[in-house]
C-alpha cells in the first residue's frame, strides 16, 4: 500500500477522533470473561481490531456487526488456544492470556507480535501470572497456563507496564479473594477496562492511582459499553495542525487525557482550547522548538505521541531534543526525515532536532505505525509530492485517516500497488 501526498496545504476543518485503539483491544479480550453478550460502542474499524475480533472467533465467540456497535456473544467459547497467525498479527494479543485463562481454565498460545520497537518482553505479564498461582509453561515460543491453583496475591510490577497490568486485572477479576496490583500503569486505557469490568459486575478500585485493589466475582455480566476517544489519534491530528501551520477542531476529546500533550504543544506557541469534549489548535506563525521531551509512562509524555511531534519540530525555531525513556528502537524514521531535507542526529535513546529546516518530497518507507503517521504529517508539510510505502502499519492505527485529512483539505490519495 502507497500513500501519496501533495504536500503545501495548511490543513483546516473539523475532525472527528475515533475510540481508542489501546482500549478497546484489552476491552474486547475482557468480553470472554462474562458467557453473556457485549456490545461496544465507538470501536474503531482497525486492522488491529479486525485481528482481535478473529481472536474471538476463534474462541468460539459470536461477533456481530452493527451500524454503530460490534457485538461478542462469549456464551459459547470453547477454544483455549489461538493460532499463531493471529497471534503474531499483534503485540497486544498476549492480553488474551489471562482471560482466556481464567475463562477456559487453561489457554495455549504464540508469544505475539506488534511493531518493531526494540525488545518487547512479556516477562512482567507472565511473573504476575505465576504470582497468581497460575502455572505457565514456555516451550519453543509457545506458552501454555494452568489455572486450577489460581489465587488472590499481591503483584508488584517492576515497571508500571501497561499490558502486564491489563493481563493481571483480567486474571484476578474472577480469582476469589483480594488482589493487589501496585507500581501499576496509570494510562486512561487502565481506567476504561476497569469501567468496563466494573459494569459488568467488577470491583475493582484504584484505576489511575497506581495501586489496584481486586475484589474477585464470581461472574461478570453482559453489558453495552462506550469506548473513550484516542489520545494518540488526537494528538496527531494536533500535530497534523502544527507541521501544516492550520487550525484544526477535534470532536471526541478528553482534555485531561491530554494534559502532557497539550502543555507541551502550548510551549511551543500553539493556541490550545477546550470546550466540552471539542478541542481546537491552531499553530503558531514560528514554532518554538522543544529544549527536552522525555517520554515516560502516564501521566508523562506518551511513547506513542514522540514520532508525530518530530515533523513540526523540524520547523521549529531551534534545536529540539526528544529523550526515548520506553522503547529501545523508536528513532527509525530519522533517516527518512533526514532523505525529506530534515537535520536530525539520534544517539542512544536521544534525538536531536536541528530547526528551522523545510521539507522536501521524497520516496520514504513507514517503519512502523506512529512513524508512518509521522511521515504521513511531514509529507503534508513537504514541498512537492512525496509516496509514503506502507506495508499495513497505519490501518492498524488510525481509521478513516486518508477521508479525514482530505475533509481537512489534505491531497492524499492512496494506492495498493
Ligand atoms: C502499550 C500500548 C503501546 C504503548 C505502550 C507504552 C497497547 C495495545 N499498546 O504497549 O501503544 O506504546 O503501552 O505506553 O495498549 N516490558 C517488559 N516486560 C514486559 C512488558 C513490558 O520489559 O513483560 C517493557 C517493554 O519492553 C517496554 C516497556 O516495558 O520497554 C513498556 O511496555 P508496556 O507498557 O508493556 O507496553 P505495551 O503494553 O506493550
Amino acid at each position: 500500500m502507497k500513500y501519496i501526498v501533495k504536500g503545501g496545504r495548511e490543513l483546516g476543518g473539523t475532525v472527528r477522533v475515533q475510540g481508542a485503539k489501546n482500549s478497546v483491544l484489552p476491552i474486547l479480550a475482557a468480553s470472554i470473561l462474562s458467557n453473556d453478550k457485549c456490545e461496544i460502542r465507538d470501536c474503531p474499524d482497525l486492522s488491529d481490531v479486525k485481528t482481535t475480533l478473529e481472536i474471538l472467533e476463534e474462541l468460539g465467540c459470536n461477533v456481530t456487526y452493527g451500524v454503530d456497535f460490534v457485538g461478542v456473544d462469549s456464551s459459547s467459547a470453547f477454544n483455549p488456544e489461538i493460532p499463531e497467525r493471529l497471534m503474531r498479527k499483534l503485540r497486544s494479543s498476549i492480553i488474551f492470556l489471562g482471560a482466556v485463562t481464567m475463562r477456559m481454565g487453561k489457554a495455549r498460545m504464540s508469544t505475539p507480535g506488534g511493531c518493531h520497537l526494540g525488545a518487547r518482553p512479556i516477562d512482567l505479564h507472565l511473573k504476575a501470572l505465576k504470582t497468581l498461582g497460575i502455572k505457565v509453561k514456555e516451550e519453543a515460543g509457545f506458552i501454555e497456563t494452568d489455572a486450577s491453583e489460581a489465587k488472590s496475591a499481591h503483584v508488584h510490577l517492576a515497571f508500571p507496564s501497561v499490558g502486564a497490568t491489563e493481563n493481571t486485572i483480567l486474571a484476578a477479576v474472577k480469582i476469589k479473594g483480594e488482589t493487589l496490583i501496585t507500581n501499576a500503569a496509570r494510562e486512561p486505557e487502565i481506567i476504561d477496562l476497569i469501567s468496563f469490568l466494573n459494569a459488568m459486575g467488577a470491583r475493582i478500585t484504584g484505576g489511575g492511582s497506581g495501586t489496584i485493589h481486586i475484589e474477585g466475582v464470581a461472574s461478570l455480566k453482559g453489558i453495552t459499553y462506550r469506548i473513550i476517544p484516542d489520545r494518540i489519534a488526537a494528538t496527531t491530528y494536533m500535530c497534523m495542525a502544527m507541521a501544516t501551520g492550520g487550525e484544526i477542531e477535534l470532536e471526541n476529546v478528553k482534555r485531561d487525557h491530554l494534559t502532557a500533550i497539550t502543555n507541551e504543544l502550548r510551549e511551543e506557541g500553539a493556541r490550545v482550547e477546550f470546550f466540552g469534549e471539542r478541542g481546537y489548535i491552531r499553530a503558531p506563525r514560528k514554532i518554538r522548538s522543544a529544549d527536552m521531551i522525555k517520554t515516560m509512562p502516564y501521566p508523562g509524555f506518551p511513547t506513542d505521541a514522540q514520532s508525530v511531534f518530530i515533523p513540526h519540530l523540524i520547523k521549529g525555531d531551534s534545536t529540539s531534543v526528544i529523550v526515548e525513556n520506553i522503547f529501545e528502537s523508536r528513532f527509525k524514521i530519522v533517516d527518512e526525515l533526514n532523505r525529506m531535507g530534515a537535520d536530525i542526529v539520534t544517539e542512544g535513546r536521544s534525538a536531536i532536532i536541528r530547526g528551522p529546516r523545510s521539507l522536501t518530497g521524497a520516496h520514504v518507507v513507514a517503519p512502523d505505525l506512529r512513524g508512518g503517521a509521522a511521515l504521513v504529517i511531514a509529507a503534508l508539510s513537504a514541498s512537492g509530492e512525496s509516496v509514503i510505502e506502507d506495508e499495513g502499519h497505519i490501518i492498524r492505527g488510525y481509521e478513516s485517516l486518508v477521508e479525514n485529512i482530505s475533509a481537512l483539505g489534505g491531497d492524499i490519495s492512496v494506492s495498493n500497488t
